[in-house]
């Protein structure tokens, strides 16, 4: 039986520190949170968030803008904000509505206020392992495994997802941390033969239960970033946890497992860019 990672005390463990960082900066971390339209799942994740960033005594800007604004007024908000010095870090809560160019709102924030890692400038960094602004969900993944001194060099990983916000910026860490890295992805034959050989395994593929137990090598260690909410309203991951907590030596609950540590490692970007800015 697998023992759990728990991301909600592990998040919570690293706070004192990160006070202790802020209350060494000249003024409060400033990060500026833009919300468009009504997507439920963001308005949760948004909501997270903020109530964090209160408690850590940040300064906060909160735009939620409608649904219907056009690119040029969205841009013109990230113009805003790159030019106000109160705010250290930018974060554009993804999914956009589909009338507007992601891509293209993300290029406009500038660099070192990236707290979410987006910018190709960020991203170029870490796939040259001079890691900037790392993407929060697979910097806390990183944690979470050192956390549990999960052994990576030379281990075999393998990641199933491609997205620039998890599986790319992950397999890029865990390569960079020395294991052998396969990216699984929707075109992928054999995925069940590939997890079979892995020692840890990361699904970021937002297909309830698609990885199996009877897929895992004894003894791997997964990590589930998957968050699907059922008809039922419950939340479920990527991972068929209860197969997979009967084989693998370490597992991530959902929810309760990465959430809370990709919540953790905004707070810590922000104050990383509020370091950096507020020395410079
Ligand atoms: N949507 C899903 N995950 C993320 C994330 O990490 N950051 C932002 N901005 N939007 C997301």
């Amino acid at each position: 039986m697998a023992v759990l990672l728990n991301g909600r005390r592990l998040a919570k463990s690293l706070a004192p520190g990160l006070r202790v960082r802020i209350a060494a900066l000249q003024r409060a971390p400033g990060l500026a949170v833009i919300q468009v339209g009504e997507d439920p799942a963001s308005s949760v994740y948004v909501k997270r968030k903020r109530a964090r960033a209160e408690r850590l005594g940040f300064h906060q800007v909160s735009l939620h803008l409608s649904a219907d604004i056009s690119q040029e007024s969205l841009e013109a908000q990230v113009d805003a904000l790159n030019a106000d010095d109160t705010v250290d870090a930018i974060l554009v809560q993804l999914p956009l509505p589909a009338h507007l160019d992601s891509t293209a709102i993300l290029d406009r924030i500038q660099p070192d206020k990236d707290v979410d890692g987006f910018h190709p400038w960020s991203a170029g960094l870490l796939s040259q392992g001079r890691p900037h602004l790392v993407p929060c969900t697979p910097r806390g993944v990183m944690v979470m495994l050192a956390d549990a001194e999960v052994s990576l060099s030379g281990a075999n990983a393998v990641v199933i997802g491609r997205s620039n916000i998890v599986g790319r910026p992950m397999a890029m860490l865990l390569e960079q941390a020395n294991a052998t890295v396969t990216v699984c992805h929707s075109r992928t034959r054999n995925v069940a033969e590939i997890v079979g050989r892995a020692d840890v395994v990361v699904a970021a593929v937002g297909r309830p239960g698609f990885v199996q137990g009877s897929w895992l090598k004894e003894g791997a260690v997964v990590v589930d970033v998957g968050i699907n909410r059922l008809d039922d309203g419950s939340l479920c991951g990527d991972v068929e946890f209860a197969s997979a907590e009967a084989r693998a030596s370490y597992i991530t609950p959902v929810p309760g497992g990465v959430g809370p540590m990709t919540i953790a490692m905004l707070m810590e970007n922000t104050v990383r860019a509020a370091e950096e800015r507020q020395s410079s």
